[in-house]
């Protein structure tokens, strides 16, 4: 259980609140790449409550900026993108990707008005498929560049879905490794979506996912958030090894069905306090994502429209298939994990009400991060840098973050196994898995 008004620092991330000031210091997805192809239209984006405009000018420049023109509030994201800039349909004034006014074509010639003009624009950056911004205050810190992000444009794959409730709620159910053994149980998976876990002559996870149901679970605060293991018998002498990781201030790292050849990071970005955009690259360290990657990544079309939302929903009542339960699907909400993690976050109500919660043993690493986040946004809030932001450029890579589905000898010392994994960037990686 959270005490109500440690639930409202939580889940409030507008502008001026303590747990949205938290969250601008960090990088944050805005886009998809795709979204915002070469002389594509500009795009209303809203994020962190903020309406927002996101365009890539003529010379291929992105821009974030306040999406009402600072002269008389029109859209901006109806402008026309030309003379290097973005120009407001109503008169005509002209903004740089930087936020700057260049030009006013009705004011008298000679006039410096534009130059008093200082329209709201934030950062951006183009990596792995998509773009981040910072809309934080002063210089903006290194960008961490997690593996996902720097695999080669062939290994990996970014995509995003909407999600109508709180950001909060979403990232606890990546940090909930109980939930693999109840939500996404099916005894008729498909052949070609069935992977074994590394090094374990052809146990898959969901296997041991049901063999044990009840995981320990552990936790470790780290400078980044929190690291999840959750440990599970494989046999009288291994243990199932999972390690999941929590990263200040919404993102998290899950194997996915890369089962150990590479994993999926999150970021579940608030729209506002209401809904959320998740966006996910799930990459294949060892090499190109691979056929049956694609046919699993395809699997998830059917679950959602070209823009991003899923067809299973509340109004619909997610679509569930009673008839498919008797059938060796527990959830009867298709065959697809990512429909079914939305309908169980999702369900709660847009914002939990977590004064009425009763938490369990499994649920320590839920409890750690909320601890965490409280702790980072209070540091925040006492003037003081936030956890996990980087200004040492060297520090970039942050090797510490690593992720782990492993089948491992009962004595492993299960807390520093993470540093054995290798990085798709760590030197003779490639060589030797090639
Ligand atoms: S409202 Fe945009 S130029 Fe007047
Ligand atoms: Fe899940």
């Amino acid at each position: 259980m959270l005490m109500a008004d440690e639930n409202e620092i939580l889940v409030r991330t507008n502008q001026g609140t303590p747990g949205g000031e938290w969250m601008r210091r960090y990088w944050q997805p805005v886009a998809l790449s795709e979204e915002l192809p070469e002389n594509g239209a500009p795009l209303a984006a809203k994020m962190l409550g903020e309406d927002l405009v996101l365009f890539r000018s003529e010379s291929g420049a992105v821009g974030l900026l306040g999406r009402r023109c600072a002269h008389r509030g029109a859209d901006l994201s109806l402008g026309r993108l030309e003379d290097g800039g973005l120009r407001c349909l109503y008169h005509g004034w002209l903004y740089g990707v930087d936020g700057r006014c260049l030009e006013q074509p009705a004011e008298p010639e000679g006039s410096d008005f534009k130059n008093k003009i200082r329209h709201r624009s934030y950062p951006c950056k183009e990596l792995g498929g998509i773009i981040f911004t910072y809309m934080g205050p002063g210089e903006a810190p290194v960008f961490p560049l997690y593996e996902p992000l720097i695999a080669p444009e062939n290994h990996r794959y970014a995509y995003k879905v909407l999600h109508e409730c709180n950001y909060l709620q979403a990232h606890e159910g990546e940090i909930d490794p109980a939930h693999l053994s109840y939500l996404h149980r099916r005894t008729n998976q498909p052949a070609w979506r069935q992977r074994a876990i590394k090094g374990s002559d052809g146990v898959q996870p969901m296997a041991m996912y049901r063999k044990d149901a009840a995981p320990r679970i552990e936790v470790e605060e780290t400078d980044f958030g929190v690291r999840v293991y959750s440990i599970r018998r494989a046999d009288d002498e291994k243990i199932y090894l999972r390690l999941t990781n929590s990263i200040f201030p919404n993102v998290s790292t899950i194997i996915g069905p890369m089962a150990g050849d590479g994993y999926d990071i999150n970021w579940h970005v608030p729209i506002d306090d209401y809904n959320h955009w998740k966006y996910v690259v799930i990459f294949r360290r060892s090499g190109p994502l691979e056929a049956r990657d694609w046919k699993n990544i395809h699997s998830l079309r059917p679950e959602m429209t070209p823009n991003y939302r899923l067809v299973r929903n509340a109004a619909n009542n997610y679509l569930q298939d009673r008839e498919s339960m008797k059938n060796g699907n527990f959830s009867g909400l298709g065959t697809n994990n990512l429909p079914q993690d939305a309908a169980m976050v999702q369900s709660p109500g847009a914002i939990q009400n977590r004064d009425e919660e009763h938490l369990g043993t499994t649920d320590k690493a839920i409890i750690a991060n909320r601890r965490a986040f409280l702790k980072a946004i209070k540091q925040v809030e006492a003037g003081g840098e936030a956890p996990h932001v980087i200004r040492d450029p060297a520090k970039a890579r942050v090797p510490e973050i690593a992720v782990i589905s492993e089948i491992v000898g009962g004595s492993e010392d299960w807390r520093s196994y993470w540093k054995k994994i290798k990085r798709i960037d760590d030197e003779g990686y490639s060589s030797a898995h090639h």
